[in-house]
């Protein structure tokens, strides 16, 4: 499969920053029992104003600006989201008339939890590849502060609200080497959408095996499908879900871990945000630049896993316009 060129990234959270401080006034916990276990020290929830979908509608403007790309040339939309404002329209449908996009174009929603954005750019790539198109813009966007259960203190200190886009164009010289995959179970779950709320479950410690055997395989397979070494990688980009998992996959990598870009600290595990929220900051920050090679990992809720690899492209690195809340 032909690879895809990143033009530009950017990410949107919510105006409301809850440190664990401020959690623990409402739930038996501490800041430091969280900070140990997970390395998450504050996350953002939305206001009554804000929701997934306002928040993807930012953060894409701001991935349109920073990738210097017009709303008229995106060939495809995907959105990645457990956290839809509504089951229908699509939160991509919603983005297609809130930014004035193409109406002639694939405009759809995928699930696949905290692996859903890079199933987003892989479903992408296959459309611009299928349906033509010079440009794909990719999404994901949560709003898992409506999800969460107050009362279960080993879920609700985890997850966090945000969202994040990136801008995409074909690369006919390189490889996407997507590795997508999923081994059914609910050792994470919610319910579907209905007229009682629903709630995130989940069995956090067979999770975190799941989480450190699958990665580390995951970013071997995705550079031996791309025939690449880690040296040949600029950055790799993880899913943040709990930086104790991060650390445990670079020991089992032996890879260097200032590779690893990191922002578990700030904000919680955002699922399908996580990745494209990481891209945004740094592209922001001005930490990735032409010709840069990345390894993009995810795992989460199906029990699913995605790895691919992206090149870094010419955007409009470091725009005023990307500033964000944080
Ligand atoms: N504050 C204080 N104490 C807590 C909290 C909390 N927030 N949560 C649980 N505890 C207590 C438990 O009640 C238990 O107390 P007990 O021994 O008196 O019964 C004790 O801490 C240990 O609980 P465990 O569940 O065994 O804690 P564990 O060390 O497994 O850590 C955690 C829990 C952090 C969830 C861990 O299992 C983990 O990181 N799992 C990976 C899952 C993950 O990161 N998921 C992210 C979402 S999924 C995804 O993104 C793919």
């Amino acid at each position: 499969m032909n690879g895809l060129q990143l033009m530009g990234a950017a990410r949107a959270l919510p105006s409301r920053c809850v440190t664990n401080q401020q959690l623990s006034q409402q739930v038996d916990t501490t800041d430091e029992w969280v900070r140990t276990r997970t390395g998450i020290g504050q996350r953002y929830f939305c206001t009554k104003e804000e929701s997934a979908v306002t928040l993807a509608a930012q953060a894409a403007q701001k991935a349109l600006l920073a990738s210097g790309v017009l709303p008229q040339q995106i060939g495809c939309v995907v959105c990645a989201t457990l956290s839809s404002n509504k089951a229908t329209p699509s939160m991509a449908c919603q983005l297609q008339q809130l930014l004035g996009l193409p109406e002639e174009i694939p405009t759809l929603d995928v699930n696949a939890a905290c692996s859903g954005f890079l199933y987003g750019v892989v479903t992408a790539a296959g459309l611009l590849e299928s349906c033509g198109g010079e440009y794909a813009l990719v999404v994901g966007a949560e709003q898992l502060s409506k999800l969460l259960d107050m009362t279960d203190r080993s879920t609700c200190v985890l997850f966090g609200d945000g969202a994040g886009a990136a801008v995409f164009k074909p690369d006919s010289g390189e490889s996407l080497a997507p590795v997508l995959g999923c081994r059914g179970s609910d050792a994470i779950w919610a319910e579907a959408v209905g007229p009682v709320p629903s709630r995130i479950r989940m069995d956090g410690k067979a999770v975190f095996r799941f989480a450190v055997e699958t990665v580390p395989w995951c970013v071997n397979k995705t550079l031996q499908k791309a025939c690449l070494t880690l040296d040949q990688v600029d950055w790799v980009i993880c899913h943040q879900a709990n930086a104790r998992i991060l650390d445990h996959c670079i020991k089992k990598l032996q890879a260097p871990g200032e590779k690893f870009y990191q922002n578990i600290e700030f904000t919680g595990n955002t699922s399908a945000a996580s990745i494209p929220i990481l891209l945004g900051e740094m592209w922001e920050k001005g930490l990735l630049s032409p010709g840069q090679r990345l390894l993009c990992v995810g795992f989460g809720a199906g029990l699913t896993w995605a790895g691919l690899t992206l090149r870094v492209g010419q955007g409009k690195k470091g725009e005023k316009d990307n500033e964000t809340a944080e």
